[in-house]
C-alpha cells in the first residue's frame, strides 16, 4: 500500500515552491481571520494551478521525484499584484513636466500616442511595459492601448509571450483630439468587433471596450460602445471619469442633458459589472449609488492624482457605499509601475482625508480585492485551491534601510507595512506566472 497522499504523485504535482506565504481568503476589514500567514508553506501546483498550500515540514519529503522544487526559504510569497488601470503607450512620457490633465493630454499624450501607428514602436514598447510589469511584480493589468488596433494587438501579443493575464481595448475617440488620432463610430465598431474576435477570452486575455472619456467620444459613438457590450458575453468596458475639475465641467458642457459626469456614461449603457472607471475623484453619492448598484468599479490611481493635481480620492466614502475598488498605477500620468509605490501614495492620499487605509487592507486590495472588482476571483488573487498560480516573491530586507527597518519590527502587519512605504522594484525578488518563474531579480 503506498503511503504517498493521492494529491502528490507525478500527475498531480509538478511545481512546488517553499517560502513564507500571506494572502487573503476575504476583505481583512470584515472579517479578523480574511488573512492567512505560513511562516514555512509548501505550495503545490499543478499544470500552473494551485493544488494545495500546506506547512511544509508536512509534505516536503513526499514531494515526487520529477517535481520542480522552488526553494525561496526565508522570503515572502504573495499573490500577484492586479493593476486596474495603465496605458501602456504612455510608458516613454512617464514623468511630464508641470501641468493638469488636459493640458497634460494635448501637451504630451496625444504626441506620445500618434507614435503607436507604427506597429514595430508598438510592439517595443509594448514589450518593455510587461518586462516592467513582471519586474515589479504587477502579473495581471486592465491597459489601455491607443485608437490604433496593431497597437492592441502588440500588447496582447506580448502579454501572451508573458502568460499575462490581460484585459485590453483600443482607445476609442472621434473628437476632440488631434486629427492622427481620431476614429470614427462607424470604423470603431468594426476594429473593436475584429479585436474582440481576436484576443477576447483567448487564453489569459480579455477584450475591454474603451471610450478614452466623455470629451473625446460623440453620443453616436457611446451609443456603439453600448452596442459592443450587448453583442459580446463578459466584455470589459473601461474609461475615465471626474478627474479633474476642469474635465468635469467640459462635460457638463458637451452633455448638459446628464445629471452629472457618470450618468453620461450610465445613459448609454455604460455602467454594469466588468466597467472599470478610472479615478472617481469628482463622484457625489448618487453617483456612488449607481456605482455600487450596478457593480461597475473604481481604479483607484493615487500617484496620478497627486502627479497632475486631480485632488484626493476618498476611499472611505467609495467603500462606505460598497463599491468595487481596485488600485491602478495609470502610468504615464502615475510615475511609477510599482504596486508598492502605489500602495505607499495611496495611503498618503488616505491620511490627507483623515483616513487611514491598513497595510492588511492594502495589500488585500492590491490582490484579492482588485481581482474581485474586475470579477477575476474565480481565477486569481490568492491561494485558494484550484486558482491559477501568480505570484510574487519579496525580499524584504531589499535595501539597508528595509533590513535596519525590518529588524525593528516585531509583527507580520508591520513589516508589510514598511515594505509598502519603503519597497519598490528592488523588492521584487521573483515573479511567476502559471507557477512559471518568468522574472527574476538580476544578483
Ligand atoms: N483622461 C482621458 N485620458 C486620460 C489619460 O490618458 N490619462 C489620465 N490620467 N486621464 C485621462
Ligand atoms: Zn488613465
Amino acid at each position: 500500500m503506498s503511503v504517498v497522499p493521492a494529491p502528490l504523485d507525478n500527475n498531480s504535482c509538478d511545481t512546488a515552491i517553499r517560502a513564507s506565504f500571506l494572502h487573503f481568503d476575504g476583505d481583512p476589514d470584515q472579517r479578523g481571520d480574511a488573512c492567512e500567514y505560513l511562516e514555512d508553506g509548501l505550495m503545490i501546483l499543478r499544470q500552473g494551478r494551485i493544488q494545495m498550500l500546506e506547512p511544509a515540514p508536512d509534505l516536503i519529503d513526499l514531494l515526487p521525484d520529477g517535481c520542480l522544487l522552488y526553494d525561496y526559504s526565508g522570503r515572502l510569497v504573495m499573490p500577484g499584484f492586479i493593476d486596474t488601470h495603465c496605458h501602456y503607450p504612455q510608458t516613454e512620457m512617464i514623468a511630464s513636466f508641470g501641468s493638469q490633465l488636459l493640458d497634460w493630454l494635448r501637451q504630451y499624450t496625444f504626441p506620445t500616442e500618434e507614435k503607436f501607428a507604427d506597429r514595430e514602436h508598438a510592439d517595443k514598447i509594448a514589450a518593455f511595459f510587461c518586462d516592467q510589469m513582471l519586474a515589479n511584480g504587477t502579473t495581471t493589468g486592465a491597459l489601455y492601448a491607443t485608437v490604433y488596433p496593431q497597437s492592441v494587438d502588440a500588447i496582447f501579443e506580448q502579454a501572451q509571450q508573458r502568460d499575462l493575464c490581460l484585459i485590453a481595448g483600443k482607445v476609442m475617440m472621434d473628437r476632440n483630439a488631434p486629427a492622427a488620432l481620431l476614429d470614427s463610430a462607424e470604423s470603431s465598431y468594426r476594429d473593436c468587433s475584429e479585436l474582440i474576435r481576436r484576443w477576447h477570452l483567448h487564453g489569459r486575455s480579455y477584450y475591454a471596450v474603451t471610450p478614452r472619456f466623455a470629451p473625446c467620444s460623440s453620443p453616436a459613438q457611446l451609443e456603439v460602445c453600448g452596442q459592443l457590450l450587448n453583442e459580446n458575453p463578459d466584455l470589459y468596458l473601461q474609461s475615465h471619469v471626474a478627474e479633474n475639475l476642469d474635465e468635469v465641467a467640459w462635460v457638463a458642457e458637451l452633455f448638459p442633458q446628464s445629471r452629472s459626469y457618470l450618468d453620461v456614461y450610465d445613459s448609454f449603457g455604460l455602467l454594469g459589472p466588468r466597467s472599470i472607471y478610472g479615478h472617481c475623484i469628482h463622484l457625489d453619492r448618487q453617483d456612488r449609488e449607481r456605482m455600487a448598484a450596478s457593480g461597475a468599479a473604481i481604479a483607484f490611481c493615487p500617484t496620478s492624482n497627486l502627479f497632475l493635481g486631480s485632488g484626493l480620492f476618498s476611499l472611505e466614502d467609495a467603500l462606505a457605499q460598497n463599491i468595487r475598488v481596485g488600485i491602478a498605477t495609470d502610468v504615464g500620468a502615475g510615475t511609477s509601475f510599482s504596486m508598492l509605490q502605489t500602495l505607499a501614495e495611496a495611503y498618503k492620499v488616505c491620511q490627507l482625508g483623515g483616513q487611514q487605509l491598513t497595510p492588511l487592507k492594502a495589500f488585500y486590495l492590491a490582490t484579492l480585492g482588485a481581482a474581485e472588482s474586475l470579477y477575476l476571483d474565480h481565477r486569481i488573487g490568492n491561494f485558494a485551491t484550484g486558482k491559477e498560480a501568480d505570484f510574487v516573491v519579496f525580499d524584504l530586507a531589499a535595501t539597508e534601510l528595509m533590513q535596519c527597518r525590518m529588524d525593528n519590527a516585531s509583527t507580520m502587519e508591520e513589516r508589510l507595512f514598511a515594505l509598502m512605504m519603503l519597497g519598490d522594484d528592488r523588492a521584487i525578488q521573483a515573479t511567476h506566472i502559471m507557477g512559471k518563474r518568468q522574472y527574476s531579480r538580476p544578483s
